[in-house]
């Protein structure tokens, strides 16, 4: 099991009319959010987010449709199917993670702990494992 990573089940509103689902940070997101992006129109058999990051934590949604998200401490790795809009994954900060497997018309929706900042990022698989190695992470 990887240390810190949760599949967290958001409130769910059914209604005949469509139904609603919603986050709160410091409730269902156990962090501020300082920042919202998401990921789309995904070629059949791409892969994205193949890094770590130093501080960032994240909260993933498949809005729409379904991907893995692969996450990975340098000793284990799990793969996490998103595939309904009323679950949340939390990946802490220093996990290599890769999201794959996306379906047709895949909406990824997630949720930062900091602002956008390049230096955050861990591209380099053997560095992640040094970093992880010398508890540098
Ligand atoms: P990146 O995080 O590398 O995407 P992925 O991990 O899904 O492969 O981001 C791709 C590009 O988008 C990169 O050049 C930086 C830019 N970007 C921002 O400017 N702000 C952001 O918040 C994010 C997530 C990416």
């Amino acid at each position: 099991m990887l240390e810190g990573v949760k599949l967290i089940k958001l409130p769910r509103f059914l209604d005949s009319r469509g139904n609603l689902s919603f986050v709160e940070q410091l409730n269902h997101i156990p962090f501020e959010i300082k920042r919202t992006y998401w990921v789309y129109d995904v070629p059949g058999g791409e892969a994205r987010g193949g890094h770590a990051f130093r501080q960032n934590q994240e909260f993933m949604v498949a809005l729409s449709g379904a991907f893995d998200v692969v996450v990975d401490d340098g000793k284990c790795k799990q793969t996490f199917t998103l595939n309904r809009s009323y679950y949340g994954l939390y990946v802490p900060s220093g996990l290599w993670r890769e999201m794959n497997n996306f379906s047709t018309n895949a909406v990824a929706l997630e949720f930062g702990s900091i602002s956008y900042d390049e230096r955050d990022y861990i591209n380099d698989y053997d560095e992640f494992l040094r970093l992880k190695k010398n508890g540098e992470i």
